[in-house]
């Protein structure tokens, strides 16, 4: 059972990866709490309820549900959350199980994080996604019309549960989806996890335990690791948008219904690592080793009508520009990765245009 410890300022817990944990749920709800509102999609709970009714057993738990959907990632949406655990009962006793997709893990998080000014939330993610990067680390918010994620708090879980068994109901595009967020573990911080996934490609895809196993493992002491650092994403924790700041120019671009997140991330990625080597970061060698990796996972959705220029003006919305300046986060080599500013807008632009190939 490996667990791995997020230590930060404002809380310290576990992320813990164990085949068949939903079912073992209440063995790590925090005691001497009051009720617990399970917060999914009705989608979510169809697939997965049923291991989680028996890991809840004699739990005292009610449901919430949210919409689906990155483009209903919205505030509105949160706030009707908020007014049905008010009709329910919730106090500031309540707290939170989130229970789905980085979606949800989000949502969920954000209502914990200002419900009655913040009440616990254990977060026991369901997607690939959602566990390896989104429901670790406590980032949460929602969606404006002008941007990813601009309304948001950080609220550390009490709990992160991992139970890779619950990707085999997975849909073939959310897992690989999930596949390029670990790419860009490995890319950024281990050098070791890109060759596994580099190499055994096909083992990875079948989704056979052992190597599922293996890399979620990573991804999550890698994060956990990096959230620990720092917390508030001041210094090392920049290097997890390694894709992201190209890959939600592309959500917010496609009024966030045409790629799943994790895809618009492999866009970006493929566009941070073009401009990592024109700009004489990253070799040739691992340049061209990133993109094939990236390609063995893939494909995205078809990337035609959209405008080089649009995405070029949206990298200026993105939280991580700073009165103006983009910054980017550019792999050094496969393994490491910098956080760079004041690259040429042509280069940028070029980028763009080559990963929109
Ligand atoms: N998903 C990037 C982070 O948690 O910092």
């Amino acid at each position: 059972m490996p667990s791995f410890r997020v230590e930060t300022p404002h809380g310290s817990y576990s992320a813990v990866v164990e085949r068949g944990i939903i079912a073992r749920v209440a063995e790590h709800l925090p005691p001497r709490r009051g009720k617990a509102f399970v917060v999914s999609t009705e989608d979510v709970w169809k697939h997965q309820g049923e291991a989680l009714e028996r890991g809840l057993a004699d739990a005292d738990y009610e449901r919430i549900w949210l919409p689906g959907g990155e483009e209903r990632k919205r505030l509105a949406q949160v706030e009707a959350a908020a007014d049905e655990l008010v009709r329910r009962g919730a106090d500031r006793s309540s707290f939170l199980l989130a229970f789905g997709g980085g979606i949800v893990t989000d949502m969920a998080g954000f209502l914990a994080a200002i419900f009655m000014r913040g009440i616990p939330v254990v977060q026991v993610p369901t997607t690939l996604l959602a566990q390896v990067d989104a429901a670790i680390g406590g980032k949460t918010g929602v969606n404006l019309v002008a941007g990813k994620n601009l309304i948001g708090s950080f609220h550390q879980p009490l709990a992160v549960l991992i139970d890779p068994a619950a990707l085999e109901t997975l849909p073939a595009r959310e897992y690989r989806a999930g596949l390029f967020e670990i790419v860009k573990a490995g890319v950024i911080r281990d050098a070791s996890l890109f060759q596994f996934l580099a190499e055994r490609s096909a083992d990875v895809l079948a989704r056979r335990p052992e190597a599922v196993d293996r890399i979620i493992a990573d991804a999550v002491r890698i994060k956990a690791e990096v959230v620990s650092a720092d917390e508030r994403e001041s210094g090392l924790r920049r290097i997890l948008n390694f894709g992201h700041t190209f890959g939600h120019a592309l959500e917010a671009e496609t009024g966030y219904t045409r790629f799943l997140h994790g895809e618009a991330v492999a866009f970006g990625m493929r566009a941070a690592t073009f401009l990592a080597e024109r700009t004489g970061y990253l070799s040739a060698q691992d340049s061209v080793e990133i993109l094939e990796t990236l390609d063995l996972y893939g494909p995205i959705p078809p990337l035609g009508g959209i405008a080089a220029g649009s995405l070029l003006a949206r990298l200026t919305h993105d939280k991580k520009t700073i009165r103006g300046d983009v910054h980017f986060v550019l792999p050094a080599r496969i393994g490491e990765a910098e956080v760079v500013s004041g690259v040429d807008e042509r280069l940028a632009l070029e980028a763009i245009r080559f990963a929109l190939l």
